[in-house]
């Protein structure tokens, strides 16, 4: 039977395991999970590229033999993916000798048949990028056009992958098919490069015998590590060794950042299967990068995070055990995971969304639930419950939107839809409150409220275990069901019988309290400053910080006051098919019924804030005047989610 095949970039082992590496990484391992929930049968593939040139550059500088540097490195990789829970089938390192005979294989077949070539190189060649330039890409500088490093001239014999044959059928399979490059905007870079041309490219280097020998002509030093790193998916499948690796091939799905998709995934890749003759992956996901205080991450800004370090911190921080700190962090890295643009990484929005989505959200309903039937009911399922039919109803539909978000590689998303869930059962008890039916002697109605609770949670062990695989764990001991159950069976809604036992509450994730020297927390958004509109205009800003704004037209479809505060109300959002809640200082100029149903602006990209334990989601724009909002609404009715410009 056909695996669901799913990998990872291998990672170069000159670096050690940062928030980048580790976004792909948990992004993969959350795809494996959630494919595992729904039965299939996954094989995950991890790794680390070790035969570039730069890495036996950074073994001498270190004054370690090559070989134990490798090994040192990928043992630190291991170890720091399955501290993060990650739980790859595969770790493949590119330096076994399995790999590199596939290597060689794979460079004789295609020299045999032509598409590999023998010519010779006179250019522009960087060192540390690997790669070569084509002199109108050189400036008088003859700085690399990518890292700004000094390039280094070239005149050598040298092997050429016939890259430039396969032009027109990759432009056919990309238009045949829509999902082979996702998301939209990879698709498009992709296309974008090819439509460029293609020329044929180098792939064998002199000048460094590290690597793997171009077989059987010793003189032409190693295959260039792009050609021989991007192979490690074959390997993996035991292609060489096993006629049926087919029950690996090809991937379903092959994760990477963006800076490596649409030239080397979505390009060489798929013209080296094509003259393999071998099927092409069904799906490249490439997601966009972290950026830490607006820039790329470097070592010499010292602005790169060790993930590990991060979750430990947490941890400290808020006396919460390391491994559901650990889940915390992959929380945050999927729900803010960044998609088709770049995102800010920070600590502040990992505090915020443990506090948040974490602390408040489900730790909260969790505890609260198992509180209640302890003191209510001796923490056993009292006879008679069930689900109220709409309550089941959008269970059923959350754990369908989640599913086919999460199949998207779309985990802020499908979190998202998870978490309308938690939304959904405390306005329940909110409107039911079951203390006050305990109070006037109806049981059986509050067993019912609070059994919608643990039915709620037991479904929830199973939408959030891609993410937080202990913490799925710890909610079903706590509701004492043992397993988190499979996908098939997370709705149903008599999964626990009358009678059945839970587990004492025990607080998952304790609240984070505030640093003293920390600062207040931020006003809320859309409070109106008093005289803003009287102020004079000054500051003029570019066009491009303007559209750095992203100002949608949202839909209010729940309004509620925010518990004791007189001037904010929690609105939930629908912006374009997805749901947002923001919190807006309008409580005294309107009510929740004004509010609800109306079309308004809201700045859709502002980092998230903890306003009074809720994770507010964007800011609503509205007119200041004398210091009262005024809403605005567009002309006419719009599409929900159209942009403001
Ligand atoms: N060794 C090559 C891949 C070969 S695959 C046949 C490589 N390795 S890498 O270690 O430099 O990068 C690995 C992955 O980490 C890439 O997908 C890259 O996009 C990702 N990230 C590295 N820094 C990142 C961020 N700051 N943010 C998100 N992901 C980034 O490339």
């Amino acid at each position: 039977m056909k695996r669901y095949y799913i990998t990872t970039p291998i990672y170069y082992v000159n670096s050690v395991p940062h928030i980048g590496t580790a976004l792909t990484t948990i992004v993969a391992d959350a795809c494996a999970r959630f494919q595992k929930r729904r039965g299939r049968t996954v094989y995950f593939l991890t790794g680390t590229d070790e035969n570039a040139p730069k890495v036996h550059r950074v073994a001498q500088e270190r004054g370690v033999p090559t070989q134990q540097f490798v090994d040192e490195m990928a043992e630190a990789f291991e170890g720091a993916w399955r501290a993060l829970h990650i739980e790859y089938d595969v770790f493949i390192r590119t330096t076994e000798a399995r790999h590199k005979q596939v290597v060689a294989e794979v460079f004789r077949r295609l020299r045999d048949k032509g598409d590999i070539y023998k010519g010779s190189y006179q250019g522009w060649y960087c060192v540390s990028c690997e790669t070569f330039f084509a002199s109108s890409k050189v400036d008088e500088s003859r700085a690399c056009p990518d890292c700004g490093k000094p390039l280094e001239w070239r005149d050598e014999p040298c092997y050429y992958f016939r890259l430039s044959a396969y032009e027109s059928r990759l432009k056919e399979h990309i238009a045949a098919n829509p999902h082979f490059i996702e998301p939209e905007v990879r698709r498009n870079e992709t296309l974008g490069f090819i439509a460029e041309g293609l020329q044929d490219i180098a792939v064998s280097r002199t000048g460094t015998d590290w690597g793997v020998p171009v077989p059987d002509d010793p003189e032409s030093g190693v295959v260039y590590v792009w050609f021989d790193a991007l192979l490690n998916y074959l390997t993996a499948t035991g292609w060489l060794e096993r006629d049926d690796y087919t029950d690996a091939w090809p991937p379903d799905l092959q994760l990477m950042g963006k800076d490596i998709l649409p030239r080397f995934h979505a390009t060489i890749w798929p013209a080296m299967l094509m003259a393999l003759e071998l099927p092409l992956p069904e799906r490249l996901y490439g997601h966009g990068w972290w950026i830490v205080n607006k820039q790329k991450m470097s070592k010499s800004l010292g602005n790169v995070y060790a993930p590990l370090e991060v979750a430990e911190s947490l941890a400290q921080a808020a006396g919460c055990e390391t491994p559901y700190a650990v889940d915390a962090f992959r929380y945050y890295m999927l729900r803010e995971m960044p998609t088709d643009s770049d995102a800010e990484f920070s600590l502040e929005g990992l505090e915020t969304r443990y506090n948040g989505d974490l602390a408040n959200d489900l730790g909260n309903m969790l505890h609260r639930t198992l509180s209640m039937m302890h003191r209510y009911f001796g923490g056993r399922v009292p006879d008679g419950a069930r689900v109220d039919a709409g309550l089941a109803d959008l269970f059923a539909q959350q754990a369908a939107r989640v599913a086919d978000a999460y199949e998207a590689v779309d985990f802020p998303r499908g979190l998202r839809e998870a978490w309308q869930i938690i939304g959904a059962v405390n306005r329940y008890y909110d409107e039911q409150a079951p203390w006050t039916l305990m109070k006037q002697g109806d049981t059986t109605r509050a067993g019912q409220v609070l059994y919608a609770g643990l039915i709620a949670a037991r479904l929830l062990s199973a939408l959030v275990e891609p993410a937080m695989p202990q913490v799925a764990r710890e909610i079903a001991r706590q509701l004492g069901v043992g397993e988190v159950p499979p996908w098939s069976e997370a709705s149903a809604m008599d999964a626990l019988p009358a009678g059945h036992a839970l587990q004492e509450p025990k607080p998952i994730f304790p609240r984070l309290q505030a640093k003293p020297e920390s600062k207040p927390s931020p006003a809320p958004p859309a409070q109106p400053t008093p005289q803003q509109g009287a102020a004079p205009m000054q500051d003029t800003i570019t066009i491009d910080d303007f559209k750095r704004l992203q100002i949608r037209i949202a839909t209010v479809v729940a309004a509620e006051p925010v518990p004791k505060s007189t001037k904010l109300l929690k609105l939930t959002l629908e912006v374009g098919g997805e749901t947002r809640t923001i919190v807006a200082g309008i409580a005294e100029d309107y009510t929740p019924d004004q509010i609800v149903g109306k079309q308004i602006p809201v700045l859709v990209n502002l980092q998230p804030a903890l306003i009074r334990g809720i994770v507010s989601e964007g800011m609503m724009l509205a007119a200041d005047v004398d210091g009262k909002a005024v809403l605005l609404h567009p002309d006419r009715e719009v599409p929900s989610g159209s942009i403001v410009r």
